[in-house]
């Protein structure tokens, strides 16, 4: 598997997100015009290569978004989902002392490629934050398939922290990482629980459904 440096990952990650906003956006762009002129083709030979050009630039839409991910997380492209976040919290356990453990039910859990970085992304905060946040010793991230359901629980055994304000409706605490974890779970259908108290370690639950197979 690979091992890149932070700094090459975020230059890739730069790069995806150019090519995402720049090449795929306009591209999607010109398939609506196409749509639309394809409604009032003036002859049949209109019709059938506008046809072709729309079905062309779908398809290079596609191997765009495919290359975007290969690019933007090499990881989970070559291992998968589960793979990648046990070996960032072998990672995170080899940079920061803290004992993290990786626990997973080994069951199917179908999601999309955008859908699994997102997730990716979320646990990483959610580790960096123990790092920053918890003074823990240990660290455990569950992942679990439930019904249709995928729960991954990020916990430590830290100070915690007063969670009442987070899990409340209109919340937005300094940070920026928690309140952005909510915002793109529920734009996924998905949702965000905190369970901590001070001195009492901190739980947070993410959940979102799986792809219908
Ligand atoms: N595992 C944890 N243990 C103890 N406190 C935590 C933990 N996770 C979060 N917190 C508390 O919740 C606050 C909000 O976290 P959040 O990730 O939103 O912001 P941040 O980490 O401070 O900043 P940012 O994520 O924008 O770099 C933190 O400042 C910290 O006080
Ligand atoms: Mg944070």
């Amino acid at each position: 598997a690979s091992q890149l440096s932070l700094a090459e990952e975020r230059e890739r990650r730069r790069i995806a997100t150019e090519v995402h906003d720049r090449v795929i956006q306009s591209l999607a762009i010109c398939r609506m015009n196409l749509a639309s002129l394809l409604g009032s083709a003036p002859s049949a030979r209109f019709t059938k290569y506008l046809g072709e050009t729309n079905t062309l630039i779908k398809q290079i839409i596609n191997e765009t978004r495919s290359l975007i991910f290969e690019l933007s997380s090499p990881l989970l492209y070559e291992l998968g989902l589960e793979a990648a976040m046990e070996q960032l919290t072998e990672q995170m356990q080899e940079k920061y002392g803290i004992v993290f453990t990786f626990e997973d039910d080994r069951q199917p859990k179908p999601l999309d490629d955008d859908i699994r970085v997102l997730l990716f992304h979320m646990v990483r905060e959610l580790l960096i934050n123990i790092t920053k946040h918890a003074q823990a010793c240990h660290a455990r991230v569950r992942m679990k398939r439930q019904d249709g359901d995928l729960r991954i629980t990020v916990e430590d055994d830290g100070v915690g922290f007063d969670a009442s304000q987070v899990n409340a409706d209109k919340w937005r605490t300094k940070g920026f990482g928690l309140f952005s974890i909510r915002e793109r779970l529920h734009y996924i259908g998905g949702h965000m629980e905190i369970e901590s108290k001070r001195g009492n370690g901190t739980q947070v639950i993410l959940t979102t459904s799986l792809k219908q197979e």
